[in-house]
């Protein structure tokens, strides 16, 4: 496929579904080869079928990216049938029910760190060389609007990993620079997904709709869109920074 990805390839994870799945649409459309990772293998066959049927070239990767031998397994895989890996977009995150601190257990805070921040260093690990060896890296990080101001409440685990994200990013932005490679995090507000269709009452619906600026939630594409541009060579002088893309949730 042509446009300013042509050439590139690009390591999704979470790309089964919601802003995974909508940014692996959208770095296909730029021209990038995609290996996609997700542990809901049935899902993932079915939007790598339907990327292929497009023309994108696609490998899918079933497995669990909080498992560090399965990550560096599912990037070397990714390396040996591309022969390269230019792009890695960390999506694996998010939390199920609300609990507050006194209700999570030290097993449920430390399943939401690995799934929010672990996940994210594991693959970041394994893809540096690779990325160190394009002329034009890229790491972008899905944080979220809980990282950058408390308003409803989620897990503790989850407002704690997604902040722990911002930080890795300026981390390995600081680190990486050096070598070419970019490294920044979007911060979406409520954004629709196959698990926020279910989770979310429709009062819940009208009061984000109620608090946001634009007055409606983000399609998974808004957030994807800003993804995609931070992988284009027109994001070259961008590194180490938060996009809030939260349509005015928060207005700090
Ligand atoms: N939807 C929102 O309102 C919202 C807002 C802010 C941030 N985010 C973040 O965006 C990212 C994507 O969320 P979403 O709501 O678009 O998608 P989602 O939660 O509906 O789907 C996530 C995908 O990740 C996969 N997955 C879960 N655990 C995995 C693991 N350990 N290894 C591999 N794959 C795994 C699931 O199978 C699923 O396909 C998450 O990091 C989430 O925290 C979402």
């Amino acid at each position: 496929m042509d446009g300013p990805l042509a050439g590139r390839v690009a390591l999704i994870t979470a790309a089964a579904a919601g802003i995974g799945a909508a940014t692996a649409r959208r770095l296909a459309t730029g021209g990038a080869a995609l290996a996609l990772v997700d542990c809901d293998s049935a899902a993932l066959d079915a939007i790598a079928a339907a990327l292929m049927r497009q023309g994108a070239a696609v490998l899918a990767l079933p497995g669990d990216a909080t498992d560090g031998a399965t990550v560096d397994a599912l990037v070397a895989r990714a390396v040996e049938r591309f022969g390269r890996l230019d792009i890695l977009v960390n999506g694996v995150g998010g939390w199920s029910c609300q609990r507050t601190v006194q209700q999570t257990t030290e097993a449920e805070w430390n399943q939401g760190l690995a799934l929010n921040v672990t996940s994210a260093f594991l693959c970041a690990r394994a893809a540096i060389p690779h990325l160190i060896a394009s002329d034009a890296g890229r790491i972008v990080n899905i944080s979220s609007q809980v990282a950058r101001a408390q308003q409803h409440l989620t897990t503790p685990d989850y407002v704690a990993g997604k902040a722990a994200l911002l930080a890795l990013t300026r981390y390995l932005a600081k680190e990486l620079g050096p070598h070419g490679v970019t490294v920044n995090a979007v911060a979406p507000g409520p954004t629709w997904s196959p698990r926020t269709r279910q989770a979310w009452s429709p009062e819940l619906v009208a009061q984000i709709e109620r608090e946001t600026a634009l007055g409606r939630i983000a399609e998974p594409d808004d957030i994807a869109a800003v993804i995609g541009f931070l992988c284009t060579p027109d994001a070259r002088h961008i590194t180490g920074a938060t996009i809030d893309v939260n349509g005015g949730y928060t207005l700090v």
